[in-house]
């Protein structure tokens, strides 16, 4: 891993450390890689009700979005279970919107190992914006 990489998976590691679950016990972190080189991170956010609950990966898109960044290049996610972090469908659909060919690196709460997969991978034959922009 490039040490652009490497940094990119401690910031996740780091904004894990903020998730807010009473609920679930689960937390997990995302730092988002912009093509200018900024970094958005976000954490799970839980609610009593719990669907207000929002994901971590949705926290950092959000947050980036609303401070005018769509151009995305790397997700790094840190989840606090035995297996690797792995985005729900909800999550893969946000990053599908604005980053189609995203890279994620995922890691999970034991040992250091970083998976590297392709948001294409994670979400094939996807449904996006190019569907609604087509002429009819
Ligand atoms: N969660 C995330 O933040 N990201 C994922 O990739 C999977 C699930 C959160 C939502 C909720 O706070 C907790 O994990 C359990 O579902």
């Amino acid at each position: 891993m490039t040490e652009q990489e490497i940094k990119l998976v401690e910031a996740a590691r780091a904004a894990q450390k903020r998730a807010y679950a009473p609920y679930s016990h689960y937390q997990v972190g995302a730092a988002l890689l912009t093509a200018s080189g900024r970094v958005f991170t976000g954490c799970n956010i839980e609610n009593a009700a719990y669907g207000a609950t929002v994901c971590a990966e949705r926290v950092a898109v959000f947050k980036a979005v609303s401070e005018g960044e769509r151009d995305f290049e790397a997700l790094a996610v840190a989840a606090s279970g035995e297996d690797m972090a792995s985005p729900c469908g909800t999550c893969r659909q946000v990053l599908y919107e604005f980053a189609p060919h995203l890279i994620l690196y995922l890691t999970g709460g034991r040992g250091q190992r970083v998976e590297k997969v392709t948001l294409q991978e994670l979400l094939p034959r996807a449904f996006g914006p190019a569907y609604l922009m087509e002429e009819c």
